[in-house]
């Protein structure tokens, strides 16, 4: 990098527009929504799509619900040709979802997307040139009149052309693209734009699309903000004109020169699905649609299965979606934190049907998308305790007493340390398993029953302690107090019991009862037990040994 001061490159000149509204506005209804996948996104690819691939990407993108899909550049390659004519052919476009094609402004490659239209209801005509100033001296060598000639003279050619195909009833529109818009001097976007128009002569009711991209992303959001609202106000068609957005990545604010550019009036977006495109990509119109929804405006396009269309869109383009990717990401919904994990477990059951969501650290309901809490919290050695006892109870139903979640969080955190990875649901399952319920040294219970008089339990209990087998009989105020008294009798330590909670387990009759007990020995620290039995009782029991043994447990 150079050193400061940095003179290899410069600012971004702002634009002069000291009234300007956006700032006060809000989104309040959803953009036009115009997927280029199959197109700027297609082009981007290492290897672009088949003609099969093309087709059930296509029927993806109707089934969301895109109704302008801008399907290929059909006079630059054959299998773009082939593409189109098949979709008109095997009559896969629905009435209601307008086809765009991209086409240059040259006569050969207009009267040959001519002929690729051929028999479609509805198409977007879509040409563009190039017309900022570095474009115009290094790349046409043109001054900015003949640059102007340029869609005028094309525009001029596909009016006259298409009159057949209309008279046949297809209904054609026209999308105009001053390409490298951003970096154009706006008087001259705004002459070029007003050219094409006075040739192609919208109307309120058949209207221009005028595309303004971000070719290249030069300049911060707010910037382009004022480019589109500097263009809405001073267009003289603007109610015969449909302004719209299509935004590149390549500064990473894609989206929000989106979001921001729709606040300065802008009807229409461009985008790909997960952004897809050239260099750093088209804007994410996931990310947008569902932005738009989690501020309560539905953005027309059904996105319930995002797994299912990241599915269809990682197999098509051989590109992955980032597990951080905004909604669509593998990780999205897992909180490593332990701070984010207890605060998502407390506010979870504050949130109530019918009612706004208002999950801390979730900002959508991942069911809306089609996704699970279940993945949510995965346990890593800096996890807390409340995401330890949340999988428990989320994946296994053990609703562990409040006491109990510091010692079973350390119990799996030291697990997690050990390790050096995340655990998953079942692993955690494991050490639970294997810290509580499954020990039976140095006591193993082999045998218990009560019988009751006059309110007195009395228990006869076998054991093992070290081995060695003990018959107990003790009696109490019932069954726990019982066998704390027979036990008495050997030489295992005396201690308290604390805690005793317990539920059902499972439902019918594979129910199972689970006892939590936490006992205090006389000189010593508190443990938790946990047991799991059919008989309540035993379930009790078992719980005592278990704690027992994990206070008598050899030290590390
Ligand atoms: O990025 C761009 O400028 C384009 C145009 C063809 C609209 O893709
Ligand atoms: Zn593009």
């Amino acid at each position: 990098m150079q050193p400061a001061p940095v003179t290899k490159y410069a600012p971004f000149p702002q634009v002069p527009l000291p009234n300007r509204q956006w700032p006060n506005r809000t989104i309040t209804r959803p953009p036009i929504w115009c997927s280029v996948d199959l197109r700027d996104g297609n082009q981007a690819l290492a290897q672009p799509m088949s003609v099969e691939e093309k087709v059930e990407y296509f029927d993806m993108l109707v089934r969301i619900g895109f109704k302008e899909i801008e399907v290929g550049f059909p006079s630059a390659s054959q299998i773009e040709f082939d593409f189109t004519r098949r979709l008109i052919e095997e009559k896969r476009i629905p009435d209601d979802v307008a086809i765009q094609i991209l086409c240059q402004c040259r006569e050969d490659l207009i009267t040959r997307s001519l002929e690729a239209v051929k028999g479609a209801k509805n198409v977007i005509f879509h040409l563009y040139n190039s017309t900022s100033p570095k474009q115009r001296e290094y790349v046409f060598n043109l001054p900015k009149a003949e640059i102007v000639q340029i869609p005028v003279r094309a525009i001029t050619q596909l009016k006259r052309d298409a009159a057949p195909l209309v008279a046949s009833g297809t209904q054609l529109r026209l999308e105009y693209s001053p390409e490298s818009f951003t970096s154009t001097e706006l008087e001259f976007a705004l002459e070029i734009c007003e050219a094409v128009s006075d040739v192609w002569g919208p109307t309120p009711d058949n209207k221009i699309i005028l595309n303004l991209p971000a070719t290249v992303e030069y300049a911060t959001p707010n910037v382009h903000a004022d480019q589109i609202e500097w263009m809405c106000t001073h267009l003289t068609r603007r109610d015969s004109t449909i302004v719209s957005l299509h935004t590149h990545n390549d500064r990473g604010t894609g989206v929000a020169a989106t979001e921001l550019a729709l606040l300065a009036g802008a009807d229409r977006v461009e985008g790909t699905l997960f952004g897809n495109g050239e260099r750093t990509g088209n804007l994410d119109i996931v990310t947008v649609a569902l932005n738009l929804y989690t501020h309560g405006v539905h953005p027309g396009l059904d996105l319930s299965d995002l797994n299912g269309i990241r599915d269809v869109y990682e197999r098509c383009t051989r590109l992955e979606v980032p597990p951080r990717q905004p909604y669509a990401g593998e990780l999205v919904f897992t909180a490593f934190s332990g701070s984010h994990q207890d605060a998502i477990k407390k506010s979870l059951p504050h949130q109530k049907p019918g009612k706004p969501w208002d999950v801390i650290y979730i900002p959508i309901d991942p069911a809306d998308i089609g996704r699970s809490y279940r993945a949510i919290i995965r346990i890593n050695s800096q996890s807390g305790k409340g995401g330890v006892a949340y999988v428990l109870e989320q994946d296994f139903g053990f609703q562990l007493p409040k006491l109990m979640h510091k010692e079973i969080g350390k119990v799996v955190n030291d697990l997690a340390d050990s390790k050096g990875t995340e655990l998953t649901a079942d692993e955690i399952r494991e050490a639970f398993q294997a810290e509580y319920l499954s020990r039976t040294a140095p006591v193993s219970l082999e045998h218990f029953k009560t019988t009751e008089r006059d309110s007195t339990v009395k228990c006869e209990a076998r054991i093992t302690v070290d081995g060695k087998p003990h018959a107990l009989t003790g009696s109490g105020n019932g069954p726990i107090d019982a066998f704390v008294k027979a036990l008495a009798s050997t030489s295992l330590p005396r201690f308290d019991v604390l805690n005793y909670s317990e539920h059902s387990l499972g439902a019918g009759a594979e129910a199972k009862a689970v006892s939590y007990i936490q006992v205090k020995l006389e000189r010593g620290s508190a443990f938790f037990g946990a047991g799991i039995d059919t008989n309540i009782e035993l379930a009790s029991i078992k719980a005592i040994v278990s704690a027992l043994n994990r206070a008598l447990r050899p030290a590390k």
